[in-house]
This record gives C-alpha cells, structure tokens and sequence, in this order.
C-alpha cells in the first residue's frame, strides 16, 4: 500500500518543520517543499491535502513568495496557516488589509461554528498562538467565517472547495489542542488513514534498499553516533554482509566509545564492522598544533585518508565498492532547498564526517525523510539499545575540541577519566536524557592545591551541560548542587592530574557549546 502523503508548502515560516513534525506524529507522511515548488512536482506526489504554511511576508510585498494558485484546484483539501490564509484570501479575489502593527502571541478565539469539521471536538473557546500582520477584509466567494479573535478574524472556510485556514498557529506548542485541529484537518477532512508508522517505514525502507543495491557492495562511516548507527541498521537489515561499517577510532573518542560502540552494534545487531584504531595516527598529526580550526582540519583530513584507505582494501575483497551510506537527516534536506526565511538563515558551520567526491560512490540516505526524532523512534523499532539511541550529540573532532591548546595523549586520557566521571554521573541522576549535551572541558590552565598533606599543581577541568532545540543556541543548565559536589569531588579524588573544577554558566550566544 502506498503511503499517504500531506504536501505542506513553505512559504519561510520557523515553524514549517513544526506543522510536518504534527502530521507525523499523526502517523501521516508529510513533505515540506518550498512554495515556489512547480505545481507538476505537487502533483506527482499525489498528496491527500495540502497545507499552506505560514511566512513573514505580507501578500503585498514586493517579494511576497508566490505558490501556483493551481494548488487551491488541485481538488485535495488545503488548510491554510496564517500568512497561508491571507494568500488564500488574496489570491481568490478577497481583501487584505494591511494592519498597521503586527501582532503576535498568546491569544483567544472563539469558535462560531462547532459543526465545521476543523472544529470538530474542540471548545468554543480556544487558546492559540496568534500572530497578524495583515488582516482578511473582505472573503472570496464561497467562503465564510468560522472563527474570530478579539481583534481579527481567525478562522475561514470553503467547504465545496475544500479549503479551510485559520489566521493563529495549531502547530505551535502555545496552541494546546493545536494537534486535536491537524489531526481532524488529516483524518476527517482529508481521509487519512495513520498507517505511517515505524514499522512501515522500516519495511519500505528496506525494500528499497535491497532492490536498488542489487548485488553490490555498500560502505557506511560509523561514528557511534544516532543517524550513522540507525542507517547502518536499516541497510544491515536491507542487503546483511553485503554492507561493511567502518568505525575509526581518531584517538579523541570518549572512554571506552571504540569498544563500546563495537559491542552494541556488532555484538548485539550484528552489524558487519571493520574497525580500525588509528589513535597514533591521529595523534601524531596533531602534536604542536594549538589552532581550533587547524586541528580540525587535521581530524578531518586523517579521516578522509583513512576511510580511503579502508573502502579500496574492502573493494580489492568485495570485488568493487558501490554505494556509500549517509546518515542524512530531513532538516538538513529542508536547508538546502526551501525558501529562505527568517529561521533558515541561521547556518550550521558543520559539516559532520564529510567525504571527499573522488570516492565516486553512489548514496544510499535511508533517513532523509526523518527528524531525528522519528529516527530514535525506527531504532527502537528494531530493537537498537537505548545506550545507543539516546546519545548526546558528540562532535566530529571530538575530544580536540574539547580539550584547549595542544591534544597530548596524556591530556586526552585526563579528558576521558574526567568526562565519564560527569556522564556516568548526570546519568545517576536520571538527568542525561533530558539534557541536550553534557561534558567535561580540560583547560591547560596549572593551579596549585593540596592534597593530603601534598602541594599539588595540575589542570583544571570546566564542566559544561547545555540545553538547546538544534545547537544553534543553547542555554546552560542549573544542575543540582549536589551533582555537581559529586561531579567535582569524584574528578580531583579520582583523575590524578586534575585538581580544580569549574562550572560553566555562559549560553549560546554569546558562547558556543564546545569550547573550541
Ligand atoms: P558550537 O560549539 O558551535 O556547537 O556551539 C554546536 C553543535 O555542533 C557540535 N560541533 C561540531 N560537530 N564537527 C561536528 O561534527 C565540529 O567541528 C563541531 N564543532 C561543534 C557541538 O558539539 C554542538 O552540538
């Protein structure tokens, strides 16, 4: 059975990816494509509805984005959100109204009519995020009103025409019964069905693979990591030693994490893993080097040479390497090819585990239709441990970064005696799963201390624990004193070679999240 699809078409809203995330979690598939999108490419995905997202534009810019009109006569429903109903409004022959200030925030409307089926189950009295710049005037034919705000009109429809908008944002955690709205929006208006459901992405998924790969050989870069480990899985289920991980150890892992990493998915998935310790390599290229962004350069250019190294030595084996995994997620799909509005503008500087194009492999991008929520929810599925799913991010460079000035590998062993101490202790506290990142920093900064009866002088070790939404900013978090007693007594008492702890306080901006 082939699977249901919403189109939501962006027109720069930061919540576009909100209103996708809703319906799925509706068990509806949903794709966001950038408004502009030609109405034939619309079409060709055959959606059982279409909804219009918000925007800051008003529809009298100069530069308002435009949508083919075509997709209000498409003959699916549309369910148009703010600046989406104001483009319904105008573009069918209504009024718009320029309201001299716009407006934004927590709001109330009040339902006129309980019997449009958008409403349905819902109180007369809703509590919404609101947010106008422009206001509809005058209707286009058809149409009526079915919702007013103290100020402004909040909700329309057109129900021969199967159009329906609302002016304030069911898709925002402000508006409580926002999703009681979509999901009458998908079920009762556009027939869907809900059967988009981790087991039916797994099964299509892996159906897919397998007849594209055929007979040939995949490769896939485990870094440990959620997506990397997640891809690997579902190809490991698709095509089986037909796929060979490589899972280099840079020598700026985390305790451990080369063992572990090789326990969980090898051990226990069976994942055919080739891994391959490279520590001296690494660390001999970056002796003397202090520079942040040197040192990363070197990681990555080391990963490179070895990862190449690997996929010609797997190909001399297999008979030639063909495809090459990537844990691709669906926000960075949405980046490079919607419209630019006000929440796209900010860049990630990163660019995880980067292959050079030489390598010529075809790609195989088994979660570029998921959040990465969605992505935890399909390892869960097939039985990945929660130790591998519920990580931290963990950045590329790793521990480099992490550690200020040169990386030594007595330095890089303090970091990770010190690290796991304040994971393995977040973790106690039941704490680690809801904070976005956690670790230790090692500063080469000497200060004297006493123990026991001895004059110390060693490093100090900064604590650092952030929560953030996607790492484009961050607030640091108030851990309980008592945690961070523990965190500080266990590293002077245990890591010989640290003895002075310091908590980190500063968000993200002005800071960033790692050190480096
Ligand atoms: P910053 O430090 O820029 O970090 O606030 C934002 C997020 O990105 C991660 N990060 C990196 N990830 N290579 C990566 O793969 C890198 O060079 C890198 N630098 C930072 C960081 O851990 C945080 O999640």
């Amino acid at each position: 059975m082939d699977s249901q699809t919403i189109v939501i078409l962006d027109f720069g809203s930061q919540y576009t990816q909100l209103i996708a995330r809703r319906t799925r979690e509706q068990n509806v598939f949903s794709v966001v494509m950038p408004c502009t999108a030609p109405l034939t490419d619309i079409a060709a995905l055959k959606p059982i509805g279409v909804i219009l997202s918000g925007g800051p534009s008003s529809v009298y810019d100069a530069d308002a984005p435009p949508c083919d009109p075509g997709v209000l006569s498409l003959g699916v429903p549309v369910l148009g959100i703010c600046y989406g109903l104001q483009f319904i409004v105008h573009s069918l022959g209504g009024k718009v109204h320029s309201a001299p200030k716009r407006e934004y925030g927590h709001a109330t409307v009040s339902i006129e009519d309980s019997a449009s089926p958008l409403f349905a189950g819902l109180p007369n009295k809703l509590q919404v995020w609101m947010s106008h710049g422009d206001e509809a005037l005058e209707l286009p034919s058809g149409f009526r009103r079915i919702a007013i705000s103290d100020n402004a009109l909040a909700g329309i429809e057109n129900t021969e025409a199967r159009i329906w908008a609302v002016q304030f944002h069911p898709e925002v955690h402000h508006t409580p019964l926002g999703p009681q709205l979509i999901k009458n929006f998908l079920f009762s208006i556009c027939g869907a069905r809900g059967d988009w459901t981790p087991a039916h992405f797994i099964e299509t998924t892996v159906a897919s693979i397998r007849e594209k790969v055929g007979k040939g050989h995949v490769i896939c870069g485990l870094s440990g990591g959620v997506d990397s480990s997640v891809a690997a899985m579902l190809v490991h289920k698709a095509i089986g030693s037909q796929l060979t991980c490589i899972f280099v150890n840079n020598g700026v892992l985390r305790k451990n994490e080369f063992q572990n990493v090789q326990k969980n998915l090898r051990e226990k998935l069976g994942l055919n893993i080739v891994a391959v310790d490279s520590t001296d390599r690494f660390l001999s290229k970056l002796a003397g080097v202090t520079e942040p962004e040197k040192k990363r350069k070197i990681i990555g250019n080391e990963f490179i040479a070895v990862f190449d190294d690997e996929a010609n030595r797997i190909a001399k084996q297999t008979g030639g390497v063909d495809w090459l995994v990537q844990g691709t997620l669906y926000p960075d799909v949405i980046e490079s090819s919607s419209v630019k509005g006000p929440s796209q503008t900010i860049k990630s500087h990163h660019n995880v585990g980067g292959l050079p194009e030489f390598m010529k492999l075809k790609l195989i991008e088994p979660l570029r239709d998921l959040f990465k929520d969605e992505v935890r929810r399909i390892g869960r599925d097939m039985g990945m441990p929660e130790d591998v799913l519920g990580r931290q991010p963990f950045p590329g460079p790793g521990l480099a970064v992490r550690i200020l000035g040169e990386v030594t590998p007595e330095r890089v062993a303090l970091l990770q005696e010190a690290d796991e101490i304040v994971v393995a202790e977040i973790k106690a506290a039941g704490l680690y799963s809801q904070i976005w990142q956690s670790f230790a920093v090692l500063l080469p900064v000497m200060s004297v201390g006493v123990m026991g009866d001895q004059r110390t002088y060693a490093y100090t070790a900064a604590i650092r624990a952030v929560n953030s939404e996607d790492g484009m900013t961050a607030d640091w978090v108030p851990l309980p004193y008592d945690l961070l007693k523990r965190i500080s007594s266990r590293i002077v008492n245990e890591v010989r070679g640290i003895n002075r702890v310091v908590y980190d306080i500063t968000s993200k901006p002005p800071g960033t999240i790692e050190w480096e």
